[in-house]
């Protein structure tokens, strides 16, 4: 028995919140964001906040980077330089920033489909193309393909790519090997990397993601790291993150453009949430952690025995749970909208990840017991039906 309550459901309907504003009888597992209450700890910061009663500018403070710089040490082994760190409003507008400061219309920015959609956007809205380089499915599982991934990074017209460690959605923890390879190519074609790195701290108990940054002076240098307590402390509609980049040349354009796009500036929240989460929320972070992989292995040996038809694509790292639907033969988006129509349950068609997802549904299981066992007996009728 853990000291925090996981179990605890807090009615979301009616609350503004994007992932619950659905019809009555629906029950939504897409969007990334959870439905737990945020550590205690990180509470109590704001509700100090908010009895403070003047909610002026503000601006990041030393606590803030001190944050940031012990979590990374004592969690991820990393060593981050003060001067290394900028924060950003989030991890998107960080990268569309970055996409637009960094890029030229019409060139190309290399992604590892099936990959978190927004990153399309951050793309194609800001006058680049979409350069995929498929990851490899093979025996349920993925992996890089680096044949295609050098091909794609030869193009001359690639110049960024964006890299998700670990992998939304396909759970993967990329390995020290993986991206030292990547790292070796970028700095060979003159590909800056965006290391999206916003789930890193959800990853299954006892396992470690490797921070792109620090596997290499290669992989350091062609970097810009992304990060967020977010995820993480279930705390996304706060929008606080931060980018910390080595490469001092980076770094100045970097900075240059989040402050012009004025994405470099902290709300009264923002950064002390932060700090509660970095600084208190560890005990919190590591039951939650606990929670979420026991509900991933309940998904995993509920769909083997009850429906195995589908498979659930095995993954160390996110709340994330990647579906093969392939032997159904029906496209995702088809499939998730006719499961949501006829059970209600609200998945994400695979589809939204690129091409290559259209065999698959995401399914979010960062909530309590009793909301998975409501979308598995969801999933499960439909499936007897
Ligand atoms: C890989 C990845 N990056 C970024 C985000 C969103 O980040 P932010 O809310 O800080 O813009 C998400 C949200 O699901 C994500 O999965």
């Amino acid at each position: 028995m853990g000291v925090y309550n996981f179990d605890l459901e807090v009615n979301r309907r009616g609350t503004d919140s994007m992932k619950w504003d659905v019809a009555d009888n629906e029950l939504p597992m897409w969007v990334a964001d959870m439905d737990f209450q945020t550590a205690p700890e990180i509470r109590l910061a704001l509700a100090k906040r908010v009895e403070e009663g003047v909610f002026g500018y503000t601006d990041v403070s030393d606590d803030w980077y001190e944050a940031y710089i012990n979590w990374w040490k004592n969690r991820h082994g990393l060593e981050i330089s003060k001067d290394w760190l900028m924060f950003c409003t989030g991890v998107i507008p960080a990268i569309s920033s970055i996409v637009r400061k960094l890029t030229t219309p019409n060139e190309k920015v290399i992604v590892q489909t099936p990959v978190y959609n927004i990153f399309f956007n951050s793309i194609v809205n800001n006058g680049c193309r979409v350069s995929e380089s498929p990851l490899r499915y093979e025996h349920g599982e993925y992996s890089m393909d680096f044949e295609d991934l050098e091909e794609k990074m030869a193009d001359p017209q690639a110049s960024l790519m964006i890299l998700c460690n670990p992998h939304n959605p396909v759970s993967k923890i990329w390995s020290k090997e993986d991206l030292a390879r990547v790292g070796e190519l970028a700095a060979k074609y003159g590909v800056t990397v965006i290391s999206d790195e916003i789930h890193c701290d959800l990853t299954a108990p006892g396992k470690e993601y490797v921070p792109f940054a620090g596997v290499s002076d290669t992989c350091r240098d062609v970097s810009i790291t992304c990060v967020a307590p977010t995820k993480a402390f279930s705390i996304p509609g706060i929008q606080t993150a931060a980018i910390f980049v080595p490469n001092p040349f980076l770094r100045h354009k970097v900075w240059r453009g989040i402050n012009t796009d004025e994405v470099a500036e902290p709300n009264v929240f923002a950064a002390h949430a932060a700090v509660a989460a970095f600084n208190q929320g560890g005990p919190w972070l590591d039951e939650l952690r606990e929670y979420l992989f026991d509900n991933r292995r309940r998904v995993e040996e509920f769909v083997d025995a009850q429906i195995p038809q589908l498979y659930v694509v095995r993954g160390d790292a996110t709340y994330l749970l990647w579906i093969d639907v392939s032997a159904l033969g029906i496209p995702s988006d088809v499939l998730a909208g006719q499961i949501r129509q006829s059970t209600g349950l609200y998945l994400s068609a695979g589809t939204a990840y690129g091409a290559c997802g259209k065999d698959f549904l995401r399914m979010n299981v960062a909530c309590t017991r009793a909301t998975l066992e409501d979308g598995l007996s969801r999933l499960l009728a439909f499936f007897e039906k």
